[in-house]
């Protein structure tokens, strides 16, 4: 299971602490092989105290011992340490990317056209080891280096691999898509307490069912809309709930809100590009 190489990432915040974890639980590297490279000292104090990585302040000695490159800053931070980094990558480390909205490009232009570079979109359930990623391979990436950066993601949910043309889709559907659903149980939850339900039982009952709803689609691999005709007997109460849903225009408003989205980033990445 392990990857038997050195990773570096440069930017110890939430995604890289994550992504340490998720790498450290699965077996892919041994904490040795591990640096993380921040600005903050504290930060470094803590990473390096919980997971017994290696840390350093300096972006560029972490560049240089590493075989993988984990670029894992702020996309506005990102123009500075890909100037700071490009001396240090003359050895050619895969490099990953998780800065939403910085196409492969903008990194090729610093470490040049035959960089190994893979683009990654994760969200925030990787944070608990139960993201969805969608994982892009730039021209001078190889077939294994995809695999490795797969290897990655997995470790803390689920990668899929996609063109870089459709990460704008992926932004507007599994990155934005945490907070649809914080708003649809939000929403679910409120009706319950409008029924008499105590506002922490509904909560309760209806994240369960969410992840319960979740977890038989991923595990049986049978179409929502089977599932959903499974539950639905003629007259019963879940037609009568689901024919509201309906009136409300639900399904229109969730594909839609996919849509603005994935609009939004193609706007903002033709802004910083
Ligand atoms: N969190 C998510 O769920 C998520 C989902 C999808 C994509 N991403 C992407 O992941 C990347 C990181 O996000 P995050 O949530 O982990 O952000 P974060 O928690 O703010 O982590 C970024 C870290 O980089 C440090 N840093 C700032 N400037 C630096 C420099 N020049 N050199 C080295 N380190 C520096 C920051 O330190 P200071 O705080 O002291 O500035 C911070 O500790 C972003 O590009 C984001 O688009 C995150």
């Amino acid at each position: 299971m392990s990857i038997g190489k050195s990773i570096a990432f440069i930017g110890g915040g939430n995604m890289a602490e994550a992504l340490v974890k998720g790498c450290l639980r699965a077996g892919l590297f041994e904490p040795a092989q591990i640096t993380v490279a921040d600005a903050s000292a504290d930060r470094l104090a803590y990473i390096g105290t919980q997971y017994g990585v290696k840390t350093t302040s300096d972006n560029g000695e972490a560049c240089r011992s590493a075989a993988i490159l984990v670029l894992s800053v702020k996309p506005q931070v990102m123009p500075h340490v890909l100037a700071e980094a490009k001396g240090s990558v003359g050895h050619k480390p895969l490099v990953v990317s998780v800065a939403a909205g910085v196409p492969i490009a903008t990194i090729a232009a610093e470490f040049g056209q035959d960089a190994r570079i893979i683009r990654a979109m994760p969200n925030t359930p990787a944070l608990i080891l139960e993201g969805a990623a969608a994982v892009a391979k730039g021209g001078g990436a190889t077939a294994e280096d995809l695999s490795i950066a797969v290897k990655i993601f997995e470790a803390v949910g689920i990668a899929v691999v996609v063109d870089e043309k459709l990460m704008d889709a992926v932004t507007g559907l599994s990155g934005s898509g945490p907070a649809y659903i914080f708003t649809v149980i939000d929403a679910l939850a409120d009706g319950g307490v409008k029924m008499g339900l105590p506002r922490e039982t509904a909560l309760k009952l209806v994240a369960q069912t969410t992840l319960g709803a979740a977890k038989l689609i991923l595990e049986t691999g049978k179409h929502p809309g089977v599932l959903k005709e499974g539950v639905t007997s003629p007259g019963g109460t879940t037609i009568a709930g689901l024919h509201r849903l309906e009136d409300g225009g639900v399904r229109s408003a969730l594909m839609g809100a996919v849509e603005a989205a994935t609009l939004r980033s193609k706007e903002l990445g033709k802004k910083e590009g």
